[in-house]
């Protein structure tokens, strides 16, 4: 699967006797498994990945050897939509919900995202940081390689550079997957003035949080934020640098998604609400749409439109939500399983989703695959069979984690 490459090139990685290697390789029928199988990195970058008899690399003293003994290698899994950085805690609203409570009439008393900036607002930078990190953590070991992290539990311009700042903090530790992160200025509605709020966001939020982060969202939704409101933040962005991102047709039909469409976003998100046509104009927008079946399955409400989305022509991601209300959830294994059951994915079409899906909804062409020349983000699984991932349920399949061609969960 390689080419010819220069005589004495030496593996700074190599993982052998792998029984299924699922590369994603477009070339191969989905997901791309390639059997008897090797998988080779010279630093961050996968030099050979393929069968192995056809390596071509040499090792030598310096290089790491990995026997995966038949188990299966993925991608490592791209996270793309979390809101990880906050405090406190919010079981109260799933009990109240459970007992048949909606999400709406909660947040109208005072809780669901209110509460939660009231109690990240209380804490330090340091513990915002360190919930965040314990999160992170759980992540990778769960194999997740690459987490988009986004801001919103701030509500004041500076609050949310705050959240912006620790998500750029907790990229830095050690042990947690690789963080891109999203300035979503717009997702509650703030104690004062709503109006005022916005201008400050357009007028300096945004070149503030321009060096922070690489995309802007919001939530555009009935009791959140309307069409109009979120459009002007997203044209704005654009001056910034700031790719967009939309929480869209979550809860209700609210023209989220046509409005991806309209501003050429990255992606949009949830959907659970969106039309036919919603799905077709983001297939021709060339939106990537990111499902959450965690937060669909919490809050109840119609399947994702995962089937749909394909049949539209649309690139769809699969991603955990992790947030203190709608979902807290770590797993992408548990997605996977989430998107087979819920979603009308079949599990070939589950695991590109949770991996070059979630790269093509965070705008990243350098991972998602186990192809040469990417970043060498992949699970060895403790299992021969890749199917395992969404097929045993609420598992973790993953026994050693490569993240950026080094092993980092052994
Ligand atoms: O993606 N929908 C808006 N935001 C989150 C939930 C945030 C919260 O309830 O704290 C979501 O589901
Ligand atoms: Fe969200």
């Amino acid at each position: 699967m390689t080419g010819a490459r220069a005589l004495g090139e030496v593996a700074s990685l190599l993982v052998t006797n792998i029984g299924q290697l699922v590369t994603g390789d477009p070339g191969l029928p989905a997901p791309g498994v390639v059997e008897g199988a090797v998988l080779a990195a010279n630093g961050e970058r996968i030099v050979y990945a393929g069968r192995a008899s056809g390596l071509d690399v040499a090792t030598g003293a310096e290089t790491v050897e990995i026997d995966a003994r038949g188990a299966a290698v993925i991608p490592g899994f791209v996270d793309a939509h979390t809101h990880l950085v906050w405090l406190g805690e919010r079981s109260e609203e799933y009990a109240l919900r459970a007992g048949g409570a909606s999400y709406e009439e909660i947040a109208e008393k005072g809780g669901g995202i209110r509460s939660t900036v009231a109690a990240t607002a209380a804490g330090t930078v340091d513990e915002l940081v360190g919930a965040a990190q314990e999160r992170a953590r759980r992540m990778l070991r769960l194999g997740t390689t690459t987490v988009e992290v986004k801001s919103g539990y701030g509500q004041s311009r500076e609050a949310e550079l705050r959240q912006l700042r620790a998500a750029r903090a907790l990229g830095t530790e050690p042990e947690v997957p690789d963080v891109v992160t999203t300035y979503l200025p717009l997702h509650g509605i703030p104690a004062g003035d709503r109006a005022a709020y916005l201008e400050e966001v357009l007028r300096e939020g945004l070149g503030e949080a321009a060096p922070l982060a690489g995309f802007v969202d919001c939530f555009c939704e009935i009791g959140a934020w309307t069409v109009e409101e979120c459009e002007r933040l997203l044209e704005a962005a654009r001056a910034h640098g700031l790719r967009a991102k939309v929480h869209a047709d979550q809860r209700s039909h609210s023209g989220g998604s046509a409005l991806a469409a309209r501003v050429g976003a990255v992606s949009a998100d949830h959907l659970d609400h969106s039309t036919d046509g919603d799905l077709r104009g983001l297939a021709g927008a060339g939106v990537t749409g990111v499902l959450l079946p965690g937060a669909s399955m919490v809050l109840g409400g119609p399947p994702p439109p995962g089937r749909r989305l394909l049949e539209a022509g649309v690139t769809v991601a699969l991603a955990t939500d992790c947030n203190p209300g709608t979902c807290w959830c770590e797993s992408m294994p548990l997605m996977v399983s989430l998107g087979v059951a819920t979603a009308g994915l079949t599990p070939s079409e589950a695991l590109m989703a949770a991996t070059a899906g979630g790269a093509a909804a965070l705008g990243l062409s350098d991972r998602g695959r186990l192809l040469p020349g990417l970043r060498c983000d992949a699970l060895v699984l403790e299992t021969p069979n890749w199917l395992d991932v969404g097929y045993h349920l609420g598992a973790n399949p993953v026994a050693r984690v490569i993240a950026s061609g080094r092993l980092v969960r052994p």
